[in-house]
């Protein structure tokens, strides 16, 4: 076969479009399911207030971001099934990652943001900025359907109280308030709010699946892959090798799972050319085993480094009885506080959708965290290991406190202690923005392309050094985009 791509989100659902349109035959290997068919209730996905089996990646209890709620503990115990969302544990931090077809757009919240072009430009300094912001992040934006909240809407509608109640709060504090764009169809939600269609948003769904208005990689660019039929996708397929052919090419090694997570069978087949768009995790653990393993002795030693979490670290304030935020809130954010130039954070204001009023406000931070870990191989174990430290993100939670320190104070208000543990604070112990691993210009060419091995490339989340500045997936879509344009034009 010409062209393999281990993973169907952001960098590998472009990959094989742009392939598949270039004339190229694809085939696209996903260990997570397909997600298009409804269970037991009617429904493709779970709602975020009832985790169920469909939710967790191979777990018997859930791993939920707010661990606990006014005292009671969040978690419970499912069965152990090849859900959506893998909340996976190395020494010093959780990594939540979406598994399926469509990878993490089918768990995130759609919050869709180009960073500032100064800012990419530090960030991806071997990348010409100029090309980035004329041709590919406008091609991004468009191929993922990208809009903007209508202004008059959000001033007006009840469930984004939440969100309006953070835009005065930073406001007061003389931080600038933005809009986030989000992969949303505002006018499904307009009838969500008038109660004429199904509700997704408006009825809490995120982090296991949204069943009606995200626009997912499913509704984007996978269904254009389809349209090509030159694309073959295989769901509940696991990658575990890849290594030269003799005759040329590469061999891989797919584990075919049941859902259970069990190997039923180990499939091998050729390809030509094979993409690494795993994620950032996905791809990083792949590479590391296979230079260690012997089976890609030839990667440079640039493989496993440069790996960051994107400075996120999430926190909570409690209002004053004259501040609720809302019975219903939105589960797609559209609001940030922009503070990255004085003090090194860009805040979302986020939905706590319990379905009661709670008098919080709730924040996702991305943050300018200095500190890079590394993937190695432990050998005894068989495994990739991750030396992030959890005292790293004291950074990002000092770098938060610039904004929610100044805003408690002008409010004279407190952090809610109740949402993480007992009496604390900061959501530090995770991450849903895996990146590097894999960083382009360093594990790889200029474009993608693995040093030692024409014809293997990384196209996702491994390649960007870490940090992005906001949240990820347009800047991993842009970068796709612009490396494989270059790649069909040159390698093919
Ligand atoms: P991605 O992780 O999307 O896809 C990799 C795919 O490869 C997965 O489907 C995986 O199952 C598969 N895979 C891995 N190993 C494999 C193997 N060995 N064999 C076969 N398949 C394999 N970002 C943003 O910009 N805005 C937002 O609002 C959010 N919100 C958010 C919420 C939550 C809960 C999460 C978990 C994440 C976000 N994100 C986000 C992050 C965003 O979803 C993420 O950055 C991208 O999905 C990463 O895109 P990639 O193409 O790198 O990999």
């Amino acid at each position: 076969m010409p062209v393999l791509v281990i993973g169907t989100g952001y960098g590998g659902s472009v990959a094989a479009l742009r392939l598949a349109q270039a004339g190229t035959d694809v085939h696209m290997v996903e260990m997570g399911m397909a997600w298009d068919t409804p269970g037991a209730d009617g429904k493709i996905f779970a709602n975020t207030t009832r985790p169920d089996d469909r939710s967790f990646w191979l777990r018997t209890r859930t791993k939920q971001p707010l661990s606990n709620f006014l005292g009671f503990p969040l978690d419970k115990n499912v069965n152990r099934y090849t859900g959506i969302l893998d909340a996976e544990e190395f020494a010093g931090i959780t990594v939540y990652q979406g598994r399926g077809v469509g990878g993490g757009s089918l768990v995130n919240g759609g919050m869709a943001v180009t960073p500032r072009r100064e800012n990419f430009a530090a960030i991806l300094p071997s990348v010409n900025a100029a090309e980035m912001y004329s041709t590919y992040y406008p091609r991004a934006n468009a191929g993922l359907g990208v809009t903007t909240i209508d202004p008059a809407w959000f001033d007006t509608v009840d469930c984004y109280q939440y969100s309006r109640v953070g835009r005065k709060h930073a406001q007061r504090s003389g931080f600038p308030f933005l809009f986030v764009p989000a992969v949303y169809d505002w006018d499904y939600m307009k009838q969500e709010a008038a109660g004429t269609v199904p509700r997704s948003a408006l009825d809490a769904e995120i982090l296991y699946g949204n069943n009606y208005g995200k626009k997912s990689l499913q509704k984007t660019y996978i269904d254009r892959i389809r349209a090509t039929g030159r694309v073959t996708i295989s769901p509940l397929h696991r990658v575990t090798r890849v290594s030269p052919a003799s005759g040329g090419g590469y061999t891989v090694l797919i584990d075919q799972l049941d859902t259970t997570g069990r190997t039923s069978v180990t499939k091998t087949v050729t390809a030509d050319k094979v993409f690494f768009a795993a994620g950032s995790v996905g791809t990083s653990k792949l590479l590391v085993g296979l230079k260690a393993t012997g089976a890609l002795p030839l990667l440079n030693n640039e493989v496993g480094k440069g790996w960051g979490e994107n400075g996120n670290v999430m926190c909570g304030r409690a209002n004053h009885l004259w501040d609720p935020t809302g019975k219903v809130q939105s589960s797609i954010p559209t609001g940030g506080i922009d503070n990255w130039d004085a003090g090194g954070a860009f805040a979302e204001v986020a939905p706590l959708p319990t379905g009661i009023e709670t008098w919080a406000s709730f924040y996702l931070s991305i943050t300018k965290n200095p500190h890079r870990a590394e993937f190695t191989w432990n050998a005894a174990a068989g495994r990739a290991e991750l030396n992030w430290q959890t005292a790293w993100k004291q950074p990002s939670i000092d770098a938060a406190r610039t904004i929610f320190d100044k805003i408690n104070k002008k409010e004279g208000t407190i952090y809610r202690t109740d949402l993480f543990g007992v009496h604390k604070i900061w959501g530090d112990h995770l991450t849903y923005h895996p990146l590097g691993g894999a960083v382009l210009d360093k594990a790889t060419d200029n474009y993608g392309r693995l040093h030692g091995y024409p014809g293997l490339y990384v196209i996702d989340g491994a390649l960007i050094p870490g940090n992005c500045s906001v949240n990820p997936f347009v800047t991993i879509t842009a970068l796709a985009e612009r490396n494989i344009e270059r790649i069909i034009a040159t390698d093919l």
